[in-house]
């Protein structure tokens, strides 16, 4: 990969941690990797005028169109892809072609409490009912299993008595802010 990534981040909803990885763009947190395009899995969502605020090249990939999806990252000459709360598999052919060049930043302590079916407030819900003392987040490399691949950076938290699912997720949410922009930056300078 060049000294300066281009990357792509994939999104379905939010987009908070798309808003970390611009804000740390801005800032100099985040220098060997450029944001130049978003895709989302839907229409409508704050991601997307997240993207369009910053500037950034966006578009709506439908369900089931790999073809649009590779051709726009080969349009755009992406050379990492981070997913950033996209709410789709990948397709094998999209992960081999990007082998070791797709990051995700999963909402707790991989490898547990990853996996189907663990996305959103499932995961803090199950982390709550096991009784856990603490939770956290987790940013990994992406093969074809779901949040399997090898894991990169944790950033841990205790769970309070009090917490609920949503308390939760926003504690961790901070933290995912501050600790995907930095592990993005890690892993661009020392891979190629
Ligand atoms: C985050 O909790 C992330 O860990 C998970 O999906 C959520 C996305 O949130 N994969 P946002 O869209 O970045 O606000």
């Amino acid at each position: 990969m060049p000294d300066v990534k281009r990357a792509a981040v994939l999104v379905s909803g939010g987009g908070s941690n798309l808003g970390a990885i611009l804000e740390a763009q801005k800032s100099g947190v985040l220098k060997h990797v450029r944001v130049e395009l978003v895709i989302s899995s839907r229409a409508g969502v704050m991601a997307l005028e997240r993207a369009s605020k910053a500037g950034v090249p966006s578009l709506v990939v439908e369900k089931g169109a790999e073809a649009p999806l590779l051709q726009a990252l080969s349009d755009h000459r992406i050379d990492l892809i981070l997913l950033a709360g996209y709410m789709r598999k990948l397709t094998p052919a999209l992960i081999d072609r990007f082998r070791h060049r797709i990051l995700n930043i999963h909402p707790a302590l991989l490898p547990k409490y990853g996996g189907a079916g663990f996305y959103g407030h499932f995961v803090h819900e199950a982390v709550i009912r096991a009784g856990e003392k603490e939770s956290g987040c987790s940013v990994h490399v992406v093969d074809e299993e779901f949040d399997h691949g090898p894991v990169l950076a944790q950033a841990r938290i205790p769970v309070l008595p009090q917490d609920t699912p949503e308390t939760l997720a926003a504690r961790v949410l901070i933290e995912e802010h501050k600790l995907y922009p930095k592990t993005i930056e890690e892993y661009s300078q020392h891979h190629d």
